[in-house]
């Protein structure tokens, strides 16, 4: 079949490299794709945000499978604009419908939908300029931390966690009534701050039965120890060792069941990836926030370790038809660390070479995200450049072989953090 994957990240191009080694896939397209997805298919010039290209380039291209990497196009609505094109009807389509896709786009919708389902989360109420005042005095009696929430999408930074009370209502008032999000923060969830160990957890669901994927860790933090500004994701390693088979027995009866069996009872047209980000509170999982697709730098782990036919099992995901599909999983440790450009979150520069891009050997991969071609050479375009990931026995081999690679890529600026893995053994 001819596909058509929507991205540019590392997400993507770990996604393109497995799309491309089924025997099921005959053209792979990649929109808008990065210099490595191009390795893998055929890159398109257009945006995953641009619907009208998306269209026209599924009736051109005779696409049967459309994949959407990120969540932007889920939210606005992709799949329902696709779904409603004549021409379309045969098209398999990966990715919630719009409404579906309000889990991951509005934190008072996925707050409510988990309430309603009984899915253990934080407590929580949400406030906008109507109850400005009644959230001023719910602040006041609120235990500290407090965790305030803008409710739209806000490329990740939409979630202050305030350590006093001066900050918190600060932050409450520029959120509500000063936009600081914009129209994402004009609604605001305050939440109970949780205590634990966070993961992040994956299934494809047919909208009635779902396929797990490995679990992954995820290292958001800029700096060493887990500290410094949040960012995109700095590195990720799978399976997570505390993530034992009773925790994920919990995981899945407590959690993924009852948001499977949730998006029936409401009637949602889910037919996805879903993406779990978990906090372990003693030995019991809670759901931080649901995203409507796969992590990155978590696919960069959980691809590797996939044996399965990625487009078969796309495939019965987008025809309603997972039940009793079985994934066949690689037992070893895949480890990924993201090497950076300098100043990254904050302002970075592009266009640098880049070196080092054929080094991979057997069991290593170089998953390219902010890198684009520039005549003969590949350049820097982005703020995290490209993921070195490795798969090993041992977590620490795997981590040691990331490392190697990640500090044999080169480009002028780059940063990585050498500590991926730290809390699981002595390193
Ligand atoms: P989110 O965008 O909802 O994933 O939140 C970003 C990060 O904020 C999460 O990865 C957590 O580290 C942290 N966080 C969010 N909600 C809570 C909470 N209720 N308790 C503790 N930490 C939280
Ligand atoms: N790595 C976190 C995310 O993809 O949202």
């Amino acid at each position: 079949m001819n596909i058509l994957l929507l991205g540019s990240g590392g997400r993507e191009h770990a996604l393109a490299w497995k799309l491309s080694q089924s025997n099921h896939c005959s053209k792979l397209f990649i929109a808008p794709g990065n210099a490595g997805t191009s390795l893998h298919g055929i890159n398109l010039p257009f945006t995953a945000n641009d619907f009208p290209a998306i269209e026209k380039a599924c009736i051109e291209y005779e696409i049967n499978l459309l994949i959407v990497g990120p969540e932007e196009p889920l939210v606005k609505g992709v799949v329902d604009i696709l779904k409603a094109n004549e021409q379309l009807r045969d098209l398999l389509i990966i990715g919630p419908s719009q409404e579906a896709a309000q889990l991951e786009g509005s934190k008072a919708y996925a707050k409510s939908f988990m309430q309603r389902h009984n899915i253990p989360t934080a407590s929580y109420k949400e406030f906008t300029a109507e109850n400005f005042e009644e959230g001023v005095e719910f602040l006041k009696d609120h235990p500290l931390p407090i965790v305030l929430k803008a409710d739209g999408l806000a490329a990740g930074k939409g979630v202050i966690i305030c350590q006093n009370y001066v900050e918190a209502f600060a932050e409450f008032e520029l959120m509500i009534q000063r936009s600081k999000f914009g129209d994402a923060g004009k609604k605001v969830v305050v939440e109970e701050f949780l205590t634990g160990i966070e993961l992040s957890v994956f299934v494809l669901t047919d909208g009635k039965n779902y396929l797990l994927l490995p679990e992954a860790k995820d290292y958001k933090r800029i700096g060493e120890g887990d500290t410094g500004l949040n960012t995109g994701g700095m590195g990720a390693i799978s399976p997570v060792p505390f993530a034992d088979d009773a925790f994920m027995q919990k995981v899945k009866t407590k959690i993924i069941e009852p948001t499977i069996a949730g998006i029936q009872r409401d009637n949602l047209d889910y037919k996805g990836f879903i993406f779990f980000g978990l906090i372990k509170v003693g030995d019991e999982p809670f759901v931080i926030e649901y995203n409507c697709r796969m992590g990155d730098p978590e696919t960069e782990v959980v691809i590797p370790r996939m044996k399965t036919d990625l487009v078969e099992i796309l495939q019965a995901t987008a025809q309603q038809k997972l039940e009793g599909v079985h994934l066949e999983i690689d037992s070893r440790f895949a480890t990924t660390i993201v090497a950076v450009s300098g100043g990254y979150p904050n302002e970075y520069k592009s266009g640098f070479a880049i070196s080092g891009l054929n080094l991979a050997e057997e069991g290593t991969m170089i998953f390219y995200a902010g890198a684009k071609k520039d005549g003969n050479q590949v350049v820097t375009a982005g703020g995290r450049v490209v993921c070195a990931t490795a798969l090993a026995d041992e977590l620490s081999e795997a981590l040691d072989k990331s490392k190697e690679l990640a500090e044999a890529i080169n480009f002028e600026g780059k940063y990585f953090r050498k500590d991926i893995g730290f809390e699981f053994g002595p390193r």
